[in-house]
């Protein structure tokens, strides 16, 4: 007798991490607008844009109107008060934004993020009923088949604290920095051992329920070439990518979310 597997995928995600650009109003309308004219032929991806905060009002109205998801790049932890220069992830809320991308390492590394940090970010997010992206990598690449101990440090220092099923909604980025902007990806055996291992690291400190509910992606040079080869068929390894580079081309972009 031949045993029946149900085995249920997440949906997938795809999420365009715009960076500090582009440099005008126009072109990131422009390419908002090409993205989702785009994306309408998407189906069953979920497709969500991280433009730069001073965009994010602009796209309010529209990102409801086509289905595509707003994220910020980053945020506060406070509520509000005195902070100079800060935005609250209350003020996203109310501009239509749903998730919010906590520790990209090149905050990390260029601007001083900590872990505490990360994790006040991520717990202020939750609060403000948003879904956190958190980004976590090892900076050297690991010899083939070593298990990236940083990234499971990475992701128990940004969830402390959390209660068992507050992170249930909550999406993983396995972004290996030697792979960010480099053209050089990790494989994809690579990135489901991370994957695997950052779901693994979940359950033993935020139990089962919260692990299999949560999504885990890939960042990475990702490309219309390779976006496929970094969603798992048939285990829960990753599900979906965070784009960067390829996300300021509303062509290759859309190629992506259809391809995975
Ligand atoms: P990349 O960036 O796609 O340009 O490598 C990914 C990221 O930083 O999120």
């Amino acid at each position: 007798m031949s045993h029946l597997c149900i085995f249920v995928m997440a949906k997938a995600i795809v999420i365009a991490n715009w960076k500090m650009n582009p440099e005008t109003a126009s072109e990131a309308k422009r390419l908002f607008r090409a993205v989702v004219k785009g994306a309408r032929g998407v189906k069953n991806v979920d497709v969500v844009i991280a433009p730069s905060f001073v965009y994010l009002n602009m796209f309010h109205v529209s990102s409801f109107r086509f289905h595509v998801k707003l994220a910020a790049q980053d945020c506060f932890w406070e509520e509000k008060g005195a902070y100079t220069g800060e935005i609250s992830p209350a003020m996203l809320k109310n501009l239509g934004v749903t998730h919010v991308i906590i520790g990209h390492s090149e905050r990390r590394m260029h601007l001083g993020e900590t872990d505490e940090m990360v994790n006040k970010k991520i717990k202020a997010v939750l609060k403000t009923g948003l879904t956190p992206i958190l980004c976590v990598g090892e900076r050297v690449r690991e010899r083939a088949n070593e298990i990236p101990a940083s990234v499971g440090e990475q992701v128990k220092k940004a969830l402390a604290g959390l209660k068992k099923n507050e992170f249930k909604n909550g999406i993983i980025a396995y972004e290996p920095v030697w792979a960010i902007g480099t053209g050089m990806p990790d494989t994809a055996e690579g990135a489901t051992r991370a994957a695997l291992y950052i779901r693994k690291t979940v359950r033993d400190i935020l139990g089962g329920k919260t692990a299999d509910s949560l999504r885990v992606i890939y960042g990475g040079s990702v490309n219309a070439k390779n976006a496929a080869s970094f969603i798992s068929k048939d285990i829960r390894g990753m599900e979906g990518s965070l784009v960067g580079g390829a996300s300021l081309d509303a062509d290759e972009f859309v190629q992506i979310a259809k391809s995975v």
